[in-house]
């Protein structure tokens, strides 16, 4: 072989492993080699390109970056037009009975035509074939039900097994070209597996999933605190789809993370000319899976409208926990012959149905902006709705997140606006009607007052946040202090749930944290809904509590920044309260892992004279704990290793193990990463323990922990 062709193998080879390689990942999500041999293979091949330009194809992977801008989108006439479905608007189960009926009456219609006289203009003389004669002795209709995605319709045409176009549906009879756009697609194939015919069109849908939804707007939103003005956030997931399928700038579309499912076929070089033969819908899904696309896998065949009941009805239970929008499933006769003798009306075919569920997104007003304090004193804006069901449940109430993204929303008390609930996220206000606001309406903004305690609210540089200065003076941030003061990793206080601190709270029974400890049996049982039993059980379990750690103790006092972590490092190295109580910024900064932010929030916290109160006040009611000899963490023996603690330990549990390592100064973390000291592996260890041998971490048992903790046992 002379040069030009080896180098072209080599260009056809990388081509062939990355596509693999991206097809294994993106659509069948089983990954088969590591994204740094990925990323080797894809620099190789754009080197190879760069070099020799004449080696680059359509079907090059490097061409998923988003080519040059366009100045517009080019028209492309559909060989076969693309149709859209009549829906069925009916969202109870009747809609599939409508739709079966519909079939059966169609071919039984068309069977009378076959017994009239031949000079009678509705005569029709072919007869119906074998499948439609079953149908009407009674056999169920064969179907294929699917999901119905809430995204955008494609055509991708393929000659000779590559990508050549890609074009949206338009008006059924005329698109527009988004091929360098929907290159960017991962799970899309440039090129087919296997044999593939001259000429093939699939048909399917582009959509994004609601992670990647989610998490597009969580970077929005951090642009936009950071004053990035052009940012914005998104409304739902299929605009921004179809907004990010028809950009001019397909570097853009690279950007926006998008999915896509294969349902249908366009023109296909027919069988007498060397194209596939198939006889039912489900043949060419399972032709399409081959081919590389991605199929949904909740797909069936049906028997019967009762069979598309039953599969209704299991979609519409899994929705919610979907990673994916759908707005309905299709109903589809699976034979093809059957397809053919049914036909269309005007443009929709008689063999396919879209049958609805309710809807993700209503219509509803903003009855008023309300603003909630958190427990670290964070004010949240939030929209009061007049109530409307929407995703399965009715919604009252509207996170606007903060001050910034309700103006950007710009929502105003009075406005209607499109409330969005998908899935198990948060229900959300997406839009505003600017239409419909009434004169006058004012800007949304924030109180310059708690509205919880009256304390003045500040807004530190560089936050989106605003925060009410109240502190535990403030009863919605003591409510929120007493949950975190008695939650599991706290002072771990059975029982004391949201209920009964709102009404501790509420009814001036617990001021401040010691409070708890004063309370009587008397006032307790008083409470509403207190049983005699439940409050003795309560009182027992405060007293239980009372025998603690220090480091749970400074955990439980909800000091910002200062989580169950630093709590431990505080605990460890100054081993004593009062130290802690009296450490200046600078000895607080010598704890592993506090930073300046940290330091100073713990040294602000404990110069607050209702702070130290506090402190001293639950001493004397009784909470304590062992005090320690101080344990500067650089003394200790593991000070600055971190360990991984994976399978079952001969003779220690796993929380043990965690605590002796602890208490030498060592940091236990959940996931082994290249930093991890070591992995200490016991028996039925698992993936933690090859990703050690992957990453050449020291792995060690239990008698080596030992060993390194200074030879006991
Ligand atoms: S089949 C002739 N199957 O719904 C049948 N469509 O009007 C052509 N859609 O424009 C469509 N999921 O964008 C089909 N599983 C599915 C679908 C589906 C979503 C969309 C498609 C089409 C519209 C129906």
């Amino acid at each position: 072989m002379n040069k030009e062709a080896n180098l072209a193998a080599l260009a056809a080879d990388l081509r062939a492993r990355l596509n693999r390689a991206a097809h294994q990942y993106y659509t069948l999500d089983a990954p088969e080699i590591p994204d740094a041999e990925y990323d080797r293979l894809f620099q190789e091949l754009q080197a190879l390109e760069a070099a020799h330009p004449e080696l680059a194809t359509p079907d090059s992977p490097t061409r998923r970056v988003g080519g040059a801008i366009l100045d517009g989108l080019q028209p492309v006439r559909h060989v076969v037009p693309m149709l859209s479905i009549r829906t069925e608007t009916d969202t109870t189960p009747k809609g599939a009975e409508v739709f079966d009926q519909r079939v059966r009456d169609y071919l039984a219609s068309e069977q009378r035509r076959t017994q009239l006289k031949p000079t009678d203009e509705r005569y029709r003389a072919e007869p119906l074939g074998p499948e439609a004669q079953a149908i009407l002795a009674g056999a169920p209709v064969a179907y294929v039900a699917e999901p119905k995605f809430d995204g955008l319709a494609i055509n991708l045409r393929y000659e000779d097994g590559v990508l050549v176009q890609a074009a949206t549906r338009g008006d059924g009879e005329t698109g527009e070209d988004v091929t360098q756009n929907i290159r960017t697609v991962r799970q899309i194939p440039l090129r087919l597996n296997g044999k593939a015919p001259p000429v093939l069109e699939v048909r399917g849908e582009v959509y994004m999933r609601r992670d990647d939804f989610e998490a597009l707007n969580e970077r929005m939103r951090q642009k936009m605190a950071a004053g990035d003005k052009a940012a914005r956030t998104f409304v739902n997931p299929r605009n921004t789809a179809a907004g990010a399928v028809r950009q001019l700038d397909p570097a853009l579309t690279a950007e926006r993370p998008l999915s896509f499912f294969a349902y249908g076929l366009g023109e296909v070089t027919p069988p007498a000319q060397g194209g596939p033969d198939f006889a039912s819908h489900w043949q060419v899904l399972q032709a399409m899976k081959s081919w590389g696309f991605p199929v949904s896998a909740l797909a069936r065949r049906a028997q019967g409208a009762s069979d598309l009941i039953a599969f209704h009805a299991d979609i519409a239970g899994q929705r919610d926990g979907l990673p994916f929008d759908i707005d309905g499933v299709v109903y589809k006769v699976d034979s093809l012959a059957l397809q053919r003798e049914l036909g269309f009306v005007t443009r929709e075919p008689r063999w396919a149905v879209a049958h609805k569920y309710p809807a993700q997104e209503q219509l509803t007003t903003v009855q008023a902006i309300d603003v909630q304090v958190g427990r670290t004193g964070k004010l949240t804006p939030v929209a009061k709705l007049a109530p409307v069901f929407v995703g399965g449940v009715t919604v009252t109430n509207a996170t606007l997140h903060n001050e910034l993204e309700a103006r950007r929303k710009d929502v105003r008390v009075g406005d209607t606006v499109i409330v969005r609930r998908a899935g198990d996220v948060i229900p959300e206000v997406v839009a505003v009607l600017p239409d419909k606001r009434q004169a006058g309406a004012p800007e949304f903004t924030m109180p310059a007052h708690c509205p919880v305690c009256g304390s003045d609210v500040v807004r530190e540089e560089g936050e989106a946040d605003h925060r009410c200065t109240g502190g535990l003076f403030c009863a919605a941030q003591r409510k929120q202090a007493l949950l975190h003061f008695a939650s599991r990793k706290a002072l771990d206080i059975e029982g004391l749930g949201e209920k009964l601190v709102d009404q501790l709270v509420d009814g001036n029974v617990v001021k401040t944290l010691p409070d708890l400890y004063r309370m009587g049996f008397v006032s307790l049982a008083a409470l509403d809904r207190m049983a005699e039993k439940s409050a003795q059980n309560l009182l027992d379990a405060l007293e239980k509590s009372k025998q603690t750690t220090l480091a749970r103790f400074l955990y439980a006092l909800g000091i910002r920044h200062v989580g169950e972590s630093t709590a431990k490092d505080l605990a460890r190295h100054f081993g004593q309260l009062d130290a802690v109580l009296d450490a200046s910024t600078d000895q607080l900064l010598q704890v592993p892992d506090v930073g300046p932010v940290v330091a100073e929030s713990i040294h602000t916290f404990f110069q607050q004279p209702h702070n130290r109160e506090v402190v001293e006040q639950l001493r004397a009611v009784g909470v304590h704990w062992p005090e320690g000899e101080p344990a500067p963490a650089a003394l200790l023996v593991l000070a600055g290793k971190t360990f991984v603690l994976t399978g079952t330990l001969p003779t220690l549990s796993r929380d043990d193990a965690k605590a002796m390592l602890e208490a030498a100064g060592a940091k236990v973390a959940g996931s082994v990463s290249k930093k991890t000291s070591y992995v200490v592996a016991g028996e039925e260890a698992g993936s933690k323990l090859d990703k050690a041998r992957e990453l050449g971490v020291p792995v060690i048992d239990e008698g080596g922990m030992r060993a390194l903790l200074g030879g006991e046992g």
